[in-house]
C-alpha cells in the first residue's frame, strides 16, 4: 500500500475527502467549512472526543475512527473508552488499515486512562474486531428518536 499516515483530524480534512469515507459508513452529508474547522476546534479544546485520520501522501482521507471518553461514577471516577465512527475507503480495504486505526484508538484510550473501552458493530463486522483484540459482551439496546 502507499504511504498512509494516521493523524488528528484537521479542518482541511473537510475538503480532501473525509465526509465522502463516512458516507460509506452512514448518511454523512458535507458539513459546511466554517463549521467543521469549529468542530474541530472544539474537539481540540475539549478532549472528550479524539477523531483520528489515515491519509495518503498527497493528504486524501482514505479511513477514519474516533473514541469518546465516558467520565463515570463507578470504578472510582474510571473512564471508559468508546470507539465509534470506525470506516475505511472501499479501494483500501483488506489492507490492516482498518486493523492501524483501532490499535491507534486503543492506545490514546490507554494514554488517557480508560479502564477499557467498548464499541458497537453489526455482527458481520465481529470477526473484525476480534482481530483488533476486542470479544463479544452482553447485548445492545436502542430507542431512536
Ligand atoms: C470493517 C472495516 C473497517 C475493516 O477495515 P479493513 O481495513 O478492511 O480491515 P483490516 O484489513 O484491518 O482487517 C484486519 C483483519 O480483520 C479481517 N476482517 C476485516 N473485515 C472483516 C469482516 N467483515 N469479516 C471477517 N474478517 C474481517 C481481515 O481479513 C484481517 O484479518 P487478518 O489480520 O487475519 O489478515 C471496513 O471493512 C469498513 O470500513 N467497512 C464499512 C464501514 C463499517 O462497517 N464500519 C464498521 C462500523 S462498526
Amino acid at each position: 500500500m502507499a504511504e498512509i499516515r494516521i493523524r488528528a483530524v484537521e479542518a482541511e480534512d473537510g475538503d480532501n475527502g473525509f465526509f465522502k469515507i463516512l458516507s460509506q459508513l452512514t448518511h454523512a452529508p458535507v458539513v459546511p467549512r466554517a463549521k467543521f474547522a469549529e468542530l474541530v476546534r472544539k474537539e481540540r479544546a475539549d478532549g472528550s472526543r479524539t477523531t483520528i485520520v489515515a491519509v495518503t501522501a498527497e493528504g486524501s482521507v482514505v479511513a477514519t475512527g474516533a473514541v469518546m471518553m465516558e467520565h463515570k461514577y463507578i470504578r472510582g471516577g474510571g473512564i471508559c473508552g468508546h470507539i465509534e465512527d470506525i470506516v475505511v475507503d472501499s479501494e483500501f480495504r483488506k489492507a490492516q488499515l482498518g486493523k492501524k486505526i483501532i490499535s491507534k484508538l486503543v492506545e490514546i484510550s490507554r494514554e488517557k486512562g480508560c479502564y477499557k473501552v467498548i464499541l458497537d458493530c453489526a455482527e458481520d463486522n465481529a470477526p473484525f474486531y476480534e482481530k483488533c483484540g476486542f470479544e463479544k459482551k452482553e447485548c445492545q439496546m436502542a430507542l431512536y428518536f
